[in-house]
């Protein structure tokens, strides 16, 4: 039996238009999945608690069954057994292990689909405790990039390396198609307000796709979220907080332009600015889930807290550790 870890993340910026090569900049969080996994002769048993903070339990068998009976969405749940199908596989490839069978138990802090990268972590975290059991050490690069080839499967070609890299490595990334590095950071005062719902990745990045095609204007908008990550960096190698909020509204507002925000994620980054917030914007795909906002008082915590579809609020420090087998 191996148990490993791999943090989530939020996007300071970058999301979406990463996927058509322009630069993003996520950072690994505090916020943790947890994967153990134990061998057995064939099948697939997954039993998956905590995945949203409400918290609910499944369990299935993903040779066997079909769908767990769970208040969410069809398609999320799809996703997610495609995510651990996907991931054991690639392990089973890693390890040239091909006629085994494994028991996988799921804790994960990461509320599911919200934005936070609840299933790159629990990718991350199952390759690792998967080929662990099965004798093979990989490098956390070497998982990143199988990662990687799940997210790909999963939302029919459509991914970047963003998610899969940082949950892998920790701490602040920068990727870019291919090019992929760890790069320094300051300790950023990240709040969350989470609106207790989630999107449908897959869909949500067809949707950018489909007005980056049809409209000139919706391709330039990718474009321009390219050059705000540049001056984004430079801001963050020079530790320049407020010019790192206050490009985190932009960012936002290029987000709600392109059709990824929603009125939850709008009030809470409202809400968030309101209470003195240097900036915020949506992590993730969008559609629902979560915020991320720049604030060392606790203000925008409070504010959040009392904010109308918003379910909780939190702070989250970097995790400057990625994936890790757990004693
Ligand atoms: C999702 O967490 C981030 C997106 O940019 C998709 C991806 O990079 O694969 C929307």
């Amino acid at each position: 039996m191996v148990t490993a870890s791999a943090p989530g993340k939020v996007y300071l910026f970058g999301e979406h238009a990463v996927v058509y090569g322009e630069p993003a900049v996520p950072c690994a969080i505090e916020l943790r999945a947890h994967v153990t996994v134990t061998e057995r002769d064939s099948g697939l048993r997954v039993t998956a608690g905590d995945l949203t903070l409400d918290g609910f339990t499944v369990e299935y068998d993903g040779a066997a069954s079909g769908r767990p009976d769970v208040d969410v969405s069809d398609s999320l749940i799809e996703a997610a057994m495609g995510y651990i199908n996907e991931g054991i596989a690639q392990a089973k490839d890693a390890a040239g292990a091909e006629n085994v069978g494994f028991d996988i138990a799921i804790e994960s802090e990461i509320p599911l689909g919200a934005g936070l990268g609840s299933s790159a972590a629990v990718v991350v975290a199952a390759i690792e405790a998967a080929t662990r059991e099965l004798g093979v050490e990989l490098s956390p690069e070497e998982i990143a990039d199988r990662a990687y080839r799940v997210e790909h499967t999963v939302q029919d070609g459509q991914a970047s390396r963003a998610d899969t890299f940082c949950c892998a490595m920790g701490g602040a990334v920068r990727v870019e198609g291919d090019d992929c590095r760890v790069i320094e950071a300051p300790d950023l005062p990240f709040v969350i307000g989470y609106d207790g719902g989630a999107g449908d990745t897959g869909a949500l990045v067809a949707g950018v796709r489909e007005r980056k095609e049809t409209y000139g204007f919706a391709d330039d908008t990718v474009s321009a979220i390219g050059d705000l990550v540049r001056e984004g960096e430079q801001a963050l190698a020079e530790g320049d907080i407020a010019e790192l909020g206050a490009l985190m509204n932009f960012n936002h507002g290029l987000l709600s332009a392109l059709g990824v925000s929603s009125r939850s994620l709008d009030a809470m980054v409202w809400a968030a600015r309101d209470a003195g917030a240097l900036g915020a914007k949506l992590t993730g795909a969008g559609g629902g889930g979560c915020i991320v906002a720049l604030d060392d008082t606790p203000e925008t915590e409070t504010a959040l807290e009392y904010t109308p579809g918003c379910k909780d609020a939190y702070r989250a420090a970097l995790d400057t550790d990625g994936v890790r087998v757990e004693d």
